[in-house]
Formats: C-alpha cells, structure tokens, sequence
C-alpha cells in the first residue's frame, strides 16, 4: 500500500481528559468582572448550582455509571496529591458564592468515601450569600454508609441528602449495583438520615429498560405518603463506557403513564427555576393534589431537554471546572490556585469562564454525530460527578 493510502493510526485515548488552561488574560485585574451574584453565560443562563465531586472511588458498580469490565482493580484513579484539599475546595467554593451560586451538592463517585467528609461539610456549611444567606447545602450519595454517618453529616451542617436507590427487589438492587449490596441497609440509611432530619430526602432511580423498569411502581408505592420525593431519571449516554442505546431509555412520559395507571397524578409547578426534575403530584379522590400523599418528579434529560435554563457548574476531584455534563474538556483551577492565585483572581477567571459558556449538550444530541472522531472522549460521570 502506498504511503498516501496507509491507513489513519488513531492514537489511543487517555483515560485522564486533557485540560484548558485559564488564559492569562482572564485572570488580571484588569479585566476585572467585579462579583455581584449575577454572572450570566452567553445563553443569559446565571450561575445558581455547584457540584463538587469529592472522590472519583465508589464502592458499587452500577452498570450505567462505572461498569465492573472497566472501572477494575487496574482503573488508574486519582492519586491522593490531585484531589482538591478541603481548605483549596472551600476557597473555590466562596468564590462560586460571591457569583450566584446558591446550591453546593457534594458529588463523587461516592461522596461518603472521602475521608473526614464532615470537616468539609463543616467549613462550607459557614459559607453565606452576599445577601448573608446560608447555601442549599446537599450530597449526593448510594446510601451504603448513610446508616453509620447520617448523624455527624447532620452535626456538621449538611441540610439534606439525595440518595440513589434503582430498585426495592434485592436480587434486581444487588444485580444492579454489582457488588452485590442489599437494598435493606440502604433502606436502613434512608431512615437513619431521616431521623436525623437530613430532608426534604430525595430518591434518585435510573430507569433502565428490561432492567428495572418493572420497579418503577413498587417504587412509587413504597415513597407515596413518605414525604421523601421519589425521581425517575432517564437513562443518559453520560460518558464513554456504559455502552447505551436509545432503546434502553424508558421515557419519563411513560413512566408517568404507567404510574398513573394505578395512582392518579396531577402536574405541579416547578418549586425553582432550572430545576432538573418535572413535579408530579399524588391526586386524592376529587383528583386534586394531596399533600400528605406527596409527590414525584421526572427527569427527562433525553426526551426532554432541559439546557435552556441549566445553571450548573462542576468542580472535578482534581479541580477542573466543568460546564456540562457531557462536556470534554474542564477548565484547570488547581493549577492556578497552586500558582498561588489570589482570590480576586480566582474570581475573576471563574467569572470569564461562566460568561463564556455556551454548553447545551442535551438539546443538540439527535442533530449531533455519535463520535466525531476527534479522540475527545467525553468525561465519565464518576469524574465529574451526578
Ligand atoms: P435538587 O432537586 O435540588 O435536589 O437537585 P437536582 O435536581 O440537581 O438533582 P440531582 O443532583 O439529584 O440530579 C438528579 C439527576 O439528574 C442526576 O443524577 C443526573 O442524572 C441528572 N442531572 C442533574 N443535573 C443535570 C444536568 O445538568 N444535565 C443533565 N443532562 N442531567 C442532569
Ligand atoms: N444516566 C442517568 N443518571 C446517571 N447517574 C449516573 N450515571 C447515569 C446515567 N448514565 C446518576 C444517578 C445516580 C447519580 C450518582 O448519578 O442519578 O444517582
Ligand atoms: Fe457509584 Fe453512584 Fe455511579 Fe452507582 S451511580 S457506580 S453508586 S457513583
Ligand atoms: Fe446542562 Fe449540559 Fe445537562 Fe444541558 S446537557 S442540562 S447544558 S449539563
């Protein structure tokens, strides 16, 4: 074969994205974009919520999420010298606050695993708002150790928790997590946050189809009346490993079919603007909403795009600001906080950052091609977090 012909080496993808650097330009204070909690990105969508993932570990191997085949005990994660310390996470995080952010949920892999979790609970939980308001302080979490930490999580300030829970069916709960966990000390975890009061107590299920779809209303029956708001989230093409196809995503208006099937549903309005989930709410007899039966949310991040109001920023275990879910590339905030940035800068170059986003990768999936052949492989949501 002649050189001209030879076939095109693609050069195998790091495991590691590759990262931007923040341009010098943005972080002089000449360029200054003083904070005054209203930073709008080029879409006009402000900053409201910062996810903060915490470890890229979790000890379960849910299918979708980090696949045993490739999350094994090679998967080069972090080392512990990347990972943000607690004081360089708060620093960041205070600068996020001085921009708008008024929601900080603590993401991992599983949140729980980090550490002394409680002593960073403890330092963000006296962030305030320039308005001298305390933040929507959340995590994230699988439950798995929620039994044994829910009450010094509480002491340290964490207002509420959402927990992940696929299904109530043991066998289908191990199968999925595929480390084979029981759901009863889950469920166990629940109730010890909620005697705690870590609430109003979220339950996010991933429904995937001929997984666990046949969950989805021993589900809803189990959570109505509960006062714990039970979320059905579609199954995304997040990342690069779960090797998803369209055909295994159960639509939220179906889920919604399907549930109102046995229990009447009314829509509710939305409690915030840009929030992920559409609210449901259970209908008593004359088919108006019952409070004390509660109610549910679905989030439709396939069908239903929800990019034109997200107000969401990431900070990765390593310190990469991430502006999408399913972006590719983060911008590098540790190495300018080791270069010893000062916080007007930090703030300036987040602030630059914010207004320079465009992201809305949800409502340009169908016009989008699969794999565009770059080798720019997108983040995996244990990076980046949920
Ligand atoms: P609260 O309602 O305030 O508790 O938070 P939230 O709506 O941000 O919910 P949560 O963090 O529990 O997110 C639920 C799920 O929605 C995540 O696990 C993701 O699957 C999905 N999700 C959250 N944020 C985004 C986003 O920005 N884009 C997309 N496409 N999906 C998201
Ligand atoms: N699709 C939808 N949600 C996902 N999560 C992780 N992977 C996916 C995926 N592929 C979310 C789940 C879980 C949280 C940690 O991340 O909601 O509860
Ligand atoms: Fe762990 Fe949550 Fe991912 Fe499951 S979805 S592997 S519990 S981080
Ligand atoms: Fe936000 Fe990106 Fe999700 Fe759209 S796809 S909602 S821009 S994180």
């Amino acid at each position: 074969m002649s050189e001209r012909f030879s076939p095109k080496v693609i050069p195998l993808v790091e495991a590691r994205p590759s990262t931007l650097a923040v341009p010098q330009a943005w972080q002089e204070s000449a360029n200054l974009v003083a904070p005054n909690g209203l930073l709008s990105d080029t879409r006009g969508r402000q900053l409201r919520d910062l996810r903060i993932s915490v470890t890229d570990r979790c000890n379960f191997r849910c299918n979708y999420c980090m696949p045993k085949e490739v999350f094994d005990k090679d998967h080069p994660y972090l080392p512990h010298a990347s990972l943000l310390s607690f004081e360089e996470i708060t620093r960041l995080a205070q600068q996020f606050v001085q921009h708008g952010v008024q929601k900080i949920r603590l993401t991992g892999g599983e949140p729980l695993l980090r550490k002394h979790i409680e002593v960073l609970i403890g330092k963000l939980a006296t962030l305030r708002t320039p308005e001298g308001h305390p933040l929507d302080l959340t995590l994230t979490t699988n439950g798995s150790l929620l039994q044994r930490m829910a009450p010094a999580l509480k002491a340290a300030g964490l207002q509420r928790v959402t927990v992940s829970l696929d299904a109530l069916d043991d066998a289908v709960f191990r199968r999925m997590n595929d480390v084979d966990f029981p759901v009863a000390d889950v469920l166990a975890g629940i109730d010890a946050a909620h005697r705690v009061g870590l609430g109003p107590i979220k339950i996010n299920m991933v429904v995937k189809r001929g997984t666990n779809d046949q969950e989805i209303l021993p589900m809803a029956r189990h959570f109505k009346g509960s006062s714990m708001v039970l979320r059905f989230i579609e199954y995304m093409d997040v990342g690069a490993t779960n090797g998803w196809r369209m055909d295994d995503v159960v639509p939220s208006a179906e889920v919604i079919r399907r549930i109102q099937a046995e229990l009447p549903l009314v829509p509710l309005e939305a409690s915030n603007p840009g929030e992920t989930a559409q609210r449901w709410g259970y209908a008593d007899a004359t088919g108006v909403y019952d409070p004390q039966a509660g109610e549910i949310g679905v989030i439709s991040s396939v069908t239903q795009a929800f990019c034109h109001e997200c107000n969401r920023a990431r900070l990765t275990t390593e310190g990469q600001l991430y502006l999408c879910l399913f972006a590719n590339q983060g911008y590098d905030l540790r190495s300018f906080l080791r270069g010893n940035a000062t916080d007007a800068a930090l703030s300036n170059a987040i602030a630059h950052i914010w207004s320079g986003r465009a992201d809305r990768y949800s409502e340009l999936r169908g016009a989008m091609a699969p794999d565009p052949g770059t080798g720019a492989r997108r983040v995996e949501m244990s990076y980046i977090g949920g």
